[in-house]
């Protein structure tokens, strides 16, 4: 989908929505004093933790730390990316999404993509009904029949039949659309045939059930054995999983999924009862797939065959998944026998032996260093060193925290060396960068410092901006815990001075402070509300008495090491103008 959403449209989607309407039209809502109460919907709970606030836009649980404003209430509550929650939120206010093409705002969704979406659905029931009663069917019937796809899995996963012809498409649907669609191919000379001919039609669905793009299989050896619809302006391959739709309308939120290689694969697991399956779309993982599962799932196995190709899909696929993984993501590795793939095996075996092996499947740390290992000799020197060198690079990928640690210290333990220091060269610059914000301002149980307590009150609460403008603040000459960060978030709201703490909250999305603001947006400040002018005040005076201080300080210590005579002008006049 083209065009970017203006940043004014979603501030004023922000401005238009009352979050506590929209939370409510999700999960009832109880008012109680200031704020609107619930039982959170984001972990299970008996009592009301969650709560929703109107006048900062934003909710919050004491149970399990959700929060946000209403765009990220979409995004987690129905497993939205950005656009598709601001979409949502659009449509919930009524208002059509606006989107930037330069210069003049077009409501793209309606104007180019609608008509898509309808002729893909339509081709989509038209290969179905094609299957059903089309006598030239027969042999894809007979082809399924084969491969033990039974009816119901048919109807599941909408399986259709192209005739084998070069026009019936446009004969019955629109040209353009059907172009647009990837469904003809137009040559050189502008003649515009049928994509698909003679092939079994596997209809791609988005997770909203939409019709994006096909699958296509021969009925016989001849090749290529698989055609898919080429990419679209509503399908880009590296963001759409094969059976992720069929899978969530059975369960929302599975304990794993699955991702295999093949569409047969998908059906043949669902049928017979591994429900859980997804197949990419004869491309390889993408960190976006890995991302768009993981939203719906904490654990993915990535299952491949057992031939070299599937092992080196394998380990291609390591590229991705350690730039993936996170606090709470889990992957394991499955590779299938030899000779197999998930379609045949479980039909070789049912579906409690290939459970099994789904759960005995290698964690990533396994796979990775055994694979690893068995490239390298580890009995030399040099094999080792070899070793750490392959390694490095992956475990760099990984995000700070206990995972990585561990994944590196089984490393030093494999390789007989500690590889940090060793290849700490290539590290450093990683963890050279992150210095300066390595220690997060938020952690855990937050203390309430004074440069807490100002940041927290000014995010919550942006027209506080107001009293610091009043002051003319030198930043240059604070010197406080927190005082970039400060800073980042006054000069932020004097950009435009967003009316509430939720459309302040959005202007950090996508930064590296998100989740530093997120939390502080969230600090429980126990102020009252009549209190609030008073108290930030009073902090901010006191933060801004505490850094002169620091500073005459700093300028009395430089006075006696230097004597009076070793001082500029400035700092005399300093000196004297502050005893
Ligand atoms: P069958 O069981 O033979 O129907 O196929 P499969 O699902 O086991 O497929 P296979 O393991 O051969 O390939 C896995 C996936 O790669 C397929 O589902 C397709 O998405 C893709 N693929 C396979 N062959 C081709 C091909 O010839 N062209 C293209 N574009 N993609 C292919
Ligand atoms: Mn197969």
């Amino acid at each position: 989908m083209s065009g970017i959403i203006p940043r004014a449209f979603i501030d004023d989607l922000l401005v238009r929505v009352d979050i506590v309407d929209l939370v409510d039209a999700h999960v009832p809502l109880k008012k109680t004093g200031n704020n609107f109460v619930a039982r959170c919907p984001f972990h299970t709970e008996k009592t009301p933790s969650f709560s929703v606030n109107r006048n900062k836009q934003l909710y919050y649980c004491f149970g399990c730390g959700a929060s946000g404003n209403a765009i990220g209430f979409l995004m987690d509550f129905n497993h939205l990316d950005f656009v598709e929650a601001i979409e949502d939120l659009a449509s919930f206010v009524g208002v059509p999404v606006l989107r930037d093409t330069g210069g003049i705002s077009v409501d793209v969704d309606k104007q180019t993509v609608a008509p898509v979406y309808s002729v893909l659905q339509n081709v989509a029931d038209y290969y179905v009904e094609q299957l059903r009663f089309a006598p030239e069917a027969k042999q894809a019937v007979e082809y399924l029949k084969i491969r033990g796809v039974n009816s119901s899995s048919i109807k599941n996963y909408a399986v259709g039949f192209a005739p084998d012809d070069w026009n019936s498409l446009e004969a019955r649907f629109g040209k353009q659309q059907l172009i647009d669609a990837g469904l003809l191919v137009v040559n050189d000379d502008g003649r515009a045939y049928n994509r698909f001919r003679g092939r079994l039609m596997f209809p791609i669905r988005d997770k909203r059930a939409r019709v994006v793009g096909f699958g296509a299989r021969v009925l016989d050896d001849s090749v290529p054995k698989y055609l898919n619809s080429p990419e679209t302006v509503v399908f880009q391959k590296n963001r759409e999983a094969y059976g992720l739709y069929e899978l969530l309308k059975k369960n929302a939120r599975p304990a794993r999924i699955l991702i295999a290689e093949g569409y047969m694969d998908v059906i043949a697991l669902a049928q017979a009862g591994v429900d859980y399956a997804v197949a990419t779309l004869g491309t390889a993982t993408s960190k976006a797939h890995l991302d768009l599962l993981f939203r719906y799932t904490s654990e993915l196995v990535l299952c491949f065959d057992g031939d070299v190709a599937g092992r080196q899909a394998a380990w291609r696929a390591m590229d991705v998944v350690f730039a993936a993984i996170k606090e709470g993501r889990q992957v394991r590795v499955m590779l299938l026998p030899q000779g197999d793939d998930p379609d045949s095996l479980i039909k070789k075996e049912g579906r409690q032996s290939f459970e099994q092996r789904i759960s005995g499947a290698q964690t990533l740390s396994d796979y990775f260093f055994e694979t690893l290992a068995s490239q390298a000799s580890l009995g030399e020197i040099e094999g080792r060193a070899h070793f750490a060198e392959l390694a490095h690079p992956f475990l760099n990928k990984l995000p700070e925290g206990i995972f990585k640690q561990m994944m590196f210290a089984r490393l030093n333990e494999l390789a007989k060396m500690p590889v940090k220091q060793m290849l700490s060269s290539g590290a450093l610059s990683d963890s050279q960068n992150n210095r300066g914000q390595s220690r997060p301002l938020v952690q855990g149980k937050t203390q309430i410092t004074p440069s807490r307590m100002v940041i927290a009150l000014l995010l919550q609460n942006p027209r506080l901006i107001e009293f610091v403008e009043q002051r003319e603040v030198v930043w240059g000459e604070l010197e406080f815990p927190g005082v970039e960060l400060l800073q980042t978030v006054v000069n932020k709201i004097i950009q435009k001075y967003p009316a509430n703490a939720a459309i302040l909250l959005e202007m950090f999305r996508d930064t590296s402070e998100f989740k530093t603001i997120l939390a502080l947006t969230n600090l429980e400040l126990l102020v009252l509300d009549q209190d609030v002018e008073n108290v930030f005040c009073a902090t901010f005076d006191r933060l801004l008495a505490q850094a002169k201080t620091l500073k005459r300080n700093r300028l009395l210590d430089h006075a006696v090491a230097v004597g009076l005579a070793g001082l500029t002008e400035q700092e005399r006049a300093e000196l004297k103008g502050k005893i």
